[in-house]
């Protein structure tokens, strides 16, 4: 039989898989910069917690979610995001009777049964931000300005910052009231989703991307529109500090997000490479979770980064970091001497220094031809004199030239070019 990884899934194999690294790298550092604590909460969750937590009604819950029976016949699934489970630790260990604001960060792996497409896979990895305990506008504009960081360290152009706001559950019965006024006249023209959708969640009939679905929401109104004194407010304030911080966005009143738990603030980071899976982030606030799951009500919000498109865009601009696979120096050794040589390269590694040696009985000449094609910063060459003396002759790969010192002086100057 010839195993295959599951449909929807993929292996990241090494050099490659050293601009995932590199990315993870810098949204931890860039965590720490404004204070989110890494998380790290169970891969599978009790279905119900999905079901309550994202909502019955999504997309997500309906259809894509890899629910399964544990042995003890308990209703389990795989995540399909990270934030319910993030939001049921929180609660669970407590957290919310800690001072406010709570910040935590996550890199995780998701999974939804989704038709695969470039860019949508059926697991794939979120790195992700919440932040619990304040209602502010400045918390929107505090996250919203991570990502704007992240992306602009990472060199990225032609990724625009998306809004909306969908109000609160004081503002929004009205706008859906007001939403279905418009669409029912044109209910035959919608796709059969958003019929469906129509009934029981007619918000995301604004982001369907069938063409006729569109075409029918060109005119419809805007949640913007009917928004509450409060939501109002905070909405004019939000925009005030985007405006004030120079971090330039587009309002979309198309961004209603997929999830049910979103109240105001609603945003996306949309690339114009990776076609329609040219979402690469989405967040915003979710008031009313906390609460819904067993909560003390409490303001929140987040967003999560699909690593995927980030990685397929980084690509698309020519701007995958830097792979930095080569050894700094390959070690060759005359057959007596492989013992000396590769205790020489223990004694690097362990200084610090990336170093090679032969571990399968070569031949020096097959040595020599696989130090090549490792691309080594440098070569040394263990033989009688290097072991008598502690003296090594080491030969810059990029143009030859030779340079002998003591071992010592060697790791010093290896250290100093690392
Ligand atoms: P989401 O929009 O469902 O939000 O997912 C966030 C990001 O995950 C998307 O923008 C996309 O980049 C990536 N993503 C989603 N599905 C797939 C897929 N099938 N294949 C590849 N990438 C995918 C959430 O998950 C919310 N929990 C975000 C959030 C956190 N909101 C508040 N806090």
């Amino acid at each position: 039989m010839n195993y295959t990884a599951p449909r929807g899934t993929k292996d990241v194999l090494p050099p490659a898989s050293q601009a995932w690294q590199k990315v993870e790298m810098k949204f931890r550092e860039l965590c720490k910069r404004f204070s989110y604590g890494e998380i790290r909460t169970p891969t599978f969750e009790q279905t119900e917690l999905f079901a309550r937590g994202v909502g019955d009604a999504t997309d997500v819950v309906q259809k894509e979610m890899y629910n399964f029976e544990d042995k003890g016949g308990r209703a389990m699934t795989l995540r399909p995001e990270g934030t319910a489970g993030v939001v049921r630790a929180y609660l669970e260990h407590g957290l919310s009777s800690l001072p406010s604001p709570q910040k935590f960060f996550y890199i995780i792996s998701a999974f939804r049964y989704e038709k695969m497409q470039k860019g949508r896979y059926r697991e794939f990895e979120q790195m992700g931000c919440e932040c619990f305990g304040s209602g502010e506008p400045s918390a929107d504009a505090e996250i919203i300005s991570l990502l704007w960081i992240f992306f602009s360290e990472l060199g990225m152009a032609d990724i625009s910052l998306q809004l909306n706001s969908i109000g609160c559950p004081n503002c929004r019965p009205a706008y859906l009231d007001q939403l279905r006024g418009y669409l029912r006249p044109h209910l035959d023209e919608l796709c059969e989703d958003c019929q469906k959708r129509f009934e029981t969640n007619p918000m995301r009939i604004l982001d369907c991307k069938q063409e006729s679905c569109q075409a029918v929401t060109k005119e419809a109104p805007s949640p913007l529109d009917t928004l509450c004194p409060d939501c109002q407010a905070h909405w004019d304030e939000l925009l005030r500090l985007l405006d004030y911080y120079e971090i330039p966005y587009r309002i979309n009143k198309r961004i209603v997000r997929g999830l049910d738990y979103y109240t105001r603030t609603v945003f996306e980071f949309i690339s114009e490479n990776v076609g329609s899976q040219g979402t690469i982030c989405g967040g915003g606030r979710y008031d009313g979770l906390v609460d819904e799951l067993g909560g003390q009500p409490t303001p929140a919000v987040g967003f999560a980064l699909g690593v995927e498109r980030l990685l397929l865009e980084l690509e698309a601009q020519d701007l995958l970091p830097q792979l930095d696979h080569q050894p700094d120096i390959f070690i060759a050794s005359f057959p007596s001497y492989q013992d000396q040589a590769s205790a020489f390269a223990y004694r690097l590694r362990a200084a610090g220094i990336h170093a090679e040696s032969d571990i399968l009985g070569r031949s020096f000449k097959a040595q020599m031809k696989h130090a090549n094609r490792t691309q080594a910063r440098y070569l040394m060459v263990f033989g009688e004199e290097e072991a008598a003396r502690m003296i090594g002759k080491v030969k810059r790969m990029s143009d030859g030239e030779e340079l002998e010192m003591s071992f010592d002086e060697l790791v010093q100057f290896l250290l100093q070019q690392v």
